[in-house]
């Protein structure tokens, strides 16, 4: 090879941090993304630090790390749920920063499903009525409700006699199971868990896993969860390391 060789160069490597999102809309991007709390003696505490990261369409993505390392923060400006310090979160195209208060319910309502560690159902409301809330509040008709909700539930797994009952008497995977009907039903672009399996056991985890996984396959619904168990990060097909508030590692597996 002479020195007036020109080897090819890639015309833009790919950034660190995004190796699943090469040529595609990302769904979710966020960009210099820093939180800062303060604790309760007004002394600044850095959640995140200045996150680059991309989540591409139909990703089944998984982010641990240590205890305070960032994860929830991290879900919940991705999720509008909190506001940043400084940097940007982009969902679906729209800049989360850019709007109102109401129209960011409204965003989230109508693109975003939440799961969270304590599952979160309402405790006067019944199975069914938990799993149709969204889809109330978006204004579905009874009826499509109904039939939705029980195509749903069918498909998780969550029997018929347990529709009319409330969260006090399911068990823990089945309540979690609810959660995710919920969270699924109105068909929303992306899914956030926050240790979806923290309070199951592992077997019931697994099989919550799975299931998420097959959904996942079958809708393309993106789903981006946080958790400290080993069982759902070797079921993720990526796997997104945060420490002190910032992406370490960043692996796509098959
Ligand atoms: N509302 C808050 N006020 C003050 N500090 C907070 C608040 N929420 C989180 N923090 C701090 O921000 C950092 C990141 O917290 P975060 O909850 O995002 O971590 P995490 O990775 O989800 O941890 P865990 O695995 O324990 O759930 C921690 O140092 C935490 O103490
Ligand atoms: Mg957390």
């Amino acid at each position: 090879m002479s020195e007036h060789t020109v080897v090819p160069q890639p015309a833009s490597p790919p950034s660190a941090g995004s190796p699943a999102t090469d040529g595609q809309e990302p769904l979710v991007k966020t960009t210099n993304l820093v939180k800062i709390y303060e604790d309760k003696d007004q002394v600044p505490v850095k959640a995140l630090n200045g996150v680059d990261f991309q989540v591409a369409p139909g990703e089944f993505t998984a982010i641990a790390g240590p205890s305070g390392s960032g994860k929830t923060t991290l879900l919940n400006l991705i999720g509008g749920l909190d506001k940043p310090t400084s940097g940007t979160v982009v969902v679906a195209g729209q800049d989360l920063g850019a709007l109102s208060r109401n129209a960011l319910a409204t965003f989230r309502l109508h693109n975003l499903g939440f799961i969270f560690q304590a599952y979160n159902l309402i405790p006067v409301l019944t199975a069914e009525e938990n799993a149709e809330f969204n889809l109330l509040l978006q204004g579905v008709p009874p009826k499509e409700r109904h039939e939705r909700v029980l195509q749903e539930f069918e498909d998780l797994g969550i029997s018929s006699e347990l529709i009319h009952r409330r969260p006090n008497k399911l068990s823990g995977g089945q309540q979690q199971r609810v959660a995710v009907a919920r969270a699924l039903v109105s068909r929303p672009k992306l899914i956030l868990a926050d240790e979806p399996t923290a309070n199951l056991d592992s077997k019931t985890g697994a099989r919550l896993l799975d299931k998420m996984r097959d959904l996942n396959e079958r809708t393309g619904i993106t789903f981006l969860f946080s958790t400290h168990d080993p069982m759902v990060m070797e079921r993720a097909r990526r796997l997104v390391i945060l420490r002190d508030g910032l992406i370490t590692e960043d692996e796509v597996r098959g």
